[in-house]
């Protein structure tokens, strides 16, 4: 008998993949970009693998009318274009491309769906799927519950009852809400149809290896986690930079801006693996409750404390590696008075035993100068009791975990340099995945689907994780509406507005500079 999500362990555990079950995967969306660039890939690449069963099937829900035919040469455009391997192979295409199948419909039909579940039944038949089924949300957000409600009035929600071996589970893209009440209101209305144990709410973030990697880091070594603590802790800080701007994007991203698309989720889920206590045990559940009570521990914002410990901005036409890059109001669908941020930066402070008095200290932005994604702990420095006795500054030690690029970490330490005077400075300590075990890394998308097709929840946000997220968020929000602090602006390649530095700078702080992966030597004690 299969097991029920709930009880699924968590892979985090096991260190061989578990064998995968027939199943079928339907995207609901499956025109979009996700499903031609991550999705699809992510399916070929688990296949090429060997980590899916050879009875997974893949059906493409969506309204435009398109034979299989059509839709299997899309996605084969999408793989050779997007896979993580190159070229593509031919015999393996062909295993993906016989059970790849599209439906057409639109989302409000019950109709469609009808035929869905008679499709699935023959499908059922001809590959033994046994009654699993995983439903992908990647349509608009506002087609969520339109989706579930017709799977559940189809009799696609809830698992037969006489089928102990079928199981259906869904999984929800971002973005979840736009605010504590519409992700309380979509929550309610997912429930309807599937149970807790069933939804996947997915932040890919939580499928990059060095993410998953913070657990091990933590929790399998004996040194960190007795200085992991106020008393030895000064300062954290967690950057997202992407060098790209807003690409196109512009009709989704002027509803969300920088502190809904990147720090509600994925920059708060750095935060609480950063800052949780050591589990009970390494199941979804256990995980996923030290995380919720860290955002419980985060009081929402006072509008006074928005204008003190926020920034936003927005990037301005600049040249960039000599070529003319558009300012955010003269990109596509956007408002050329809009005061949608596309940086965001935010101060925040956890109220418990642990982080008392550390400062949190998050930072997104589009159009920086480099793409990267990082989290500095800052240590207390050494007392200067006898070097730097003489009033000379001893640089904190720094550990900074690199999810991306470069995965890997550093320590900065205090080290000698050769010769007859003693002269300190910081010194790298180097971990890179690259070197330590050859380059090859999953796909995000890769492991997170392989996680929902095996029932694992670990790496997928609970109900709870998104409405403790969304109070903080709000909170910020509701003073950005009252333009308290007001929009800041930033040329396009640099490290966003000058509010930015000042934030810290009002604590004694500076932000870390990026590591820069095309330098070998140290970068850390200079300005960018
Ligand atoms: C998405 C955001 O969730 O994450 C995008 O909507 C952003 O705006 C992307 O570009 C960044 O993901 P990654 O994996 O490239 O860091």
């Amino acid at each position: 008998m299969s097991l029920a999500p709930s009880q699924a362990p968590s892979t985090l555990l096991k260190s061989d993949t578990p064998k995968s079950e027939p199943c079928i995967i339907t995207i609901f969306g499956a025109t979009g970009d996700l499903t031609q660039r991550k999705l699809i890939p992510a399916i070929y690449n688990l296949t090429r693998d060997g980590s899916l069963h050879e009875n997974t099937v893949v059906v493409g829900f969506a309204r435009r009318p398109k034979t299989d035919e059509q839709f299997r040469n899309e996605m084969k455009e999408g793989i050779e274009k997007f896979s993580r391997t190159k070229p593509l192979d031919a015999s393996v295409w062909k295993k993906v491309s016989e059970k790849l199948f599209y439906h057409q419909s639109t989302f409000e039909d019950p109709a469609g769906y009808q035929k869905l579940a008679e499709r699935f039944q023959q499908l059922d038949k001809q590959f033994n799927t046994g009654g699993r089924r995983l439903y992908y949300l990647s349509t608009s957000p506002t087609e969520f519950t339109t989706v579930v409600n017709n799977l559940g009035e189809a009799g696609l929600g809830n698992i037969d009852p006489f089928s102990p071996t079928a199981w259906r589970r869904v999984i929800v893209e971002k973005p979840f809400g736009r605010d504590l009440k519409t992700a309380l209101d979509l929550n309610a209305n997912i429930a309807r149809v599937f149970d807790e144990k069933q939804i996947f709410r997915i932040d890919h973030y939580l499928g990059k290896q060095t993410v998953q990697n913070m657990l091990v880091f933590r929790f399998a070594n004996g040194m960190f986690e007795p200085v992991w603590n106020r008393n030895h802790i000064d300062s954290v800080q967690i950057t997202v930079a992407e060098a790209i701007g807003v690409e196109g994007r512009g009709g989704y991203y002027e509803t969300s801006g920088a502190l809904r698309d990147m720090i509600q989720n994925h920059l708060m889920q750095l935060l609480t693996l950063t800052a949780m206590e050591p589990p009970a045990a390494l199941d979804g559940n256990s995980i996923r409750d030290e995380k919720v009570k860290v955002l419980r521990s985060i009081q929402p914002l006072t509008p006074e404390e928005v204008a003190r410990r926020t920034v936003r901005g927005q990037y301005q036409a600049a040249t960039i590696g000599g070529k003319d890059a558009k300012g955010y109001r003269e990109e596509e669908r956007i408002a050329p008075d809009s005061q949608t941020e596309t940086f965001a930066a935010v101060k925040l402070l956890i109220d418990n035993w642990r982080w008392k008095g550390v400062p949190f200290y998050l930072r997104s932005g589009k159009r920086m100068p480099r793409q990267g994604s990082e989290i500095c702990i800052h240590f207390k420095p050494a007392p200067g009791v006898l070097f730097g006795a003489d009033g000379r500054h001893l640089a904190h030690n720094i550990l900074v975990l690199r999810v991306q690029p470069n995965e890997g970490m550093s320590l900065l330490i205090n080290a000698k340099t050769p010769g007859t005077v003693t002269k300190i400075v910081p010194a790298r300590l180097e971990f890179s995945y690259d070197v330590a075990f050859g380059s090859y890394s999953p796909e995000a998308y890769e492991r997170l689907l392989l996680d929902a097709i095996h029932g694992d929840s670990t790496l997928f946000i609970r109900n709870d994780e998104v409405e403790g997220s969304w109070k903080i968020i709000d909170s910020i929000e509701a003073g950005w509406a009252a333009n308290s602090p007001p929009l800041s602006f930033y040329p396009g390649g640099t490290w966003g507005p000058p509010e930015a530095s000042k934030l810290l700078e009002r604590d004694g702080h500076k932000w870390d500079p990026l590591s820069d992966p095309t330098k070998r030597e140290l970068s850390f004690d200079t300005d960018e």
